[in-house]
């Protein structure tokens, strides 16, 4: 494939497949979500983030949910990047491991199991599906699990004002109410919009090389 493609756009489980592809075949290679990572979902974030912020290098941002997911994981690498403030309020088991921060930086202000403390102040609300792909065997044991940490009215009240996020799709009254996503509509789908623009900028940043 190496010798018959320009480059590749790989959604898949294992993030070592990812990493092989990209070494052997030797063309650009888009990580398009793996079990660990999601990149593009977050220069779409990003993206939307500067459009109503002005920037993503201030904003305090709390992701509320799976916080061992490759989304979580994927803010985790942004946040160093960047150099934003970044808290993931998360159940124990659900929290990201040493090794998903590693190296990233001093900036990760706060893991928690208390998404209402960490949401204070913050300027970004964002979440994700509590059952990621490849764990729907697990998931009445997620719903169980992660119930009190879901996007919701007392939740927003706490952040007045704030963005609220989600990379989508939504399962409402799980991870985001029906109530809250439907108010924060406009901001979830201008980000999913932002998919298609920041994915054609990644394209066109690797024809250029
Ligand atoms: N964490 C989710 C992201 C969906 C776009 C999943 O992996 O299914």
């Amino acid at each position: 494939m190496g010798r018959m493609l320009g480059g590749a756009v790989i959604r898949t489980f294992a993030q070592s497949d990812v990493e092989l592809f990209a070494q052997y075949s030797g063309i650009p290679t888009i990580n398009a979500l793996t079990d660990d990572e999601h990149p593009c979902q977050i220069l779409a974030d990003l993206q939307t983030i500067k459009e109503k912020l002005g920037g993503y290098a201030g904003p305090e941002d709390l992701f509320v949910g799976d916080g061992a997911c490759n989304v979580a994981r994927s803010w985790i690498w942004a946040a160093a990047r960047c150099g934003f403030e970044l808290a993931i309020a998360a159940p124990v088991n659900y929290q990201p491991d040493a090794a998903a921060a590693k190296g990233r930086g001093q900036r990760q202000r706060l893991v928690t199991a208390d998404p209402e403390e960490a949401a204070r102040g913050a300027d970004v609300l964002y979440t994700d599906v509590w059952v990621s792909m490849g764990k729907e065997e697990e998931a009445a044991f997620r719903v169980a699990q992660l119930a009190g940490y879901q996007i919701n009215r007392k939740l927003v009240a706490a952040a007045p004002g704030a963005l609220v996020m989600h990379c989508l799709p939504a399962y409402r009254e799980k991870e985001i109410t029906d109530e809250i996503f439907e108010e924060h509509a406009r901001t979830i789908f201008d980000e999913a919009e932002n998919r298609l623009h920041a994915q054609k900028a990644v394209l066109w940043m690797l024809s250029e090389r």
